[in-house]
């Protein structure tokens, strides 16, 4: 079982960069701590889905190193091995869920580990995102608010390490924004994973977020605590976001 430990990092992300031209993302150093959650805000093009699919091994970077759990994964191609990476998990803006029922969706992930069913652990998480009587509807019946909360109870179902969130509630209402910040929130709570949470909205990263990183055209303007960010911002860049007049 992983043990969260603050003082070691799980990402350890070392002069990376990845291009495209003439897109540049360039990551000097960051640090990300297991039982924290990192939120990413930037304006479009900064940059973020690309930092998270660096995060999600599905793109080798340019130059730099990724290190891992401890091990160091560079522009080889080179990937952690099966179980490693099904530690990680994205949960998408618009979910990408299988044409079955809600119920098969979220237990997709323990069968093709191999993993029974626990129907206590599977209560805890479709009873607080509102699933538990949708468990027998075919996802394309859902609602986009439900479906994303059935995608989030996807990623849940078999603890992961790892949660990268792509803006997963830029397309919802207040109350379906309010269930799935206190669900994530519960589990890096219980759980200890990584979490690294993209949003637009700089309101949600103060809720949610334990350290804030903005992003601008590829580099990094500023990596805070989430009291630091918003309260006493090293860059002046980052108070122009804050006070809405830089980027919209
Ligand atoms: N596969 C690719 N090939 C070429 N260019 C790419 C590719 N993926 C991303 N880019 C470019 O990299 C830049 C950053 O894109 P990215 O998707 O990371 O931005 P983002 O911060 O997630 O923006 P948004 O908030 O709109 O989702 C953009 O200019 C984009 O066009
Ligand atoms: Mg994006």
């Amino acid at each position: 079982m992983h043990e969260a430990n603050l003082s070691e990092a799980s990402y350890r992300l070392i002069h990376l960069t990845k291009q495209y031209d003439p897109f540049k993302l360039d990551i000097p150093h960051i640090d990300l701590y297991a039982g924290q959650i990192f939120c990413l805000l930037g304006p479009s093009g900064a940059g973020k889905t690309t930092l998270l699919r660096l995060l999600n091994f599905l793109e080798p970077p340019t130059s730099g190193e990724i290190h891992y759990e401890g091990r160091m994964y560079g522009p080889d191609g080179n990937v952690p091995d099966i179980t490693r990476m099904r530690s990680i998990t994205t949960v998408f803006q618009r979910p990408a869920l299988l044409n079955d029922t809600v119920y098969r969706n979220i237990v997709y992930p323990l069968k093709l580990r191999g993993q029974p069913v626990d129907p206590e652990h599977l209560d805890a998480i479709v009873e607080p995102l509102g699933l538990t009587d949708l468990l027998g509807q075919r996802c394309k019946t859902l609602s986009g608010g439900e479906a994303q909360r059935v995608a989030l109870a996807r990623a849940l179902i078999f603890k992961p390490r790892v949660l990268l969130l792509d803006e997963p509630t830029a397309n919802l209402d207040p109350r379906n924004i309010q269930i799935l910040e206190s669900m994530v929130r519960d589990y890096a709570r219980r759980q200890k994973p990584t979490v690294v949470w993209i949003t637009h909205n700089h309101f949600q990263a103060k809720r949610v977020g334990d350290r804030i990183c903005l992003l601008e055209d590829g580099n990094i303007v500023e990596v805070n605590s989430r009291e630091g960010f918003f309260e006493q911002p090293a860059q002046q860049k980052t108070r122009d976001f804050l006070d809405g007049n830089l980027f919209y």
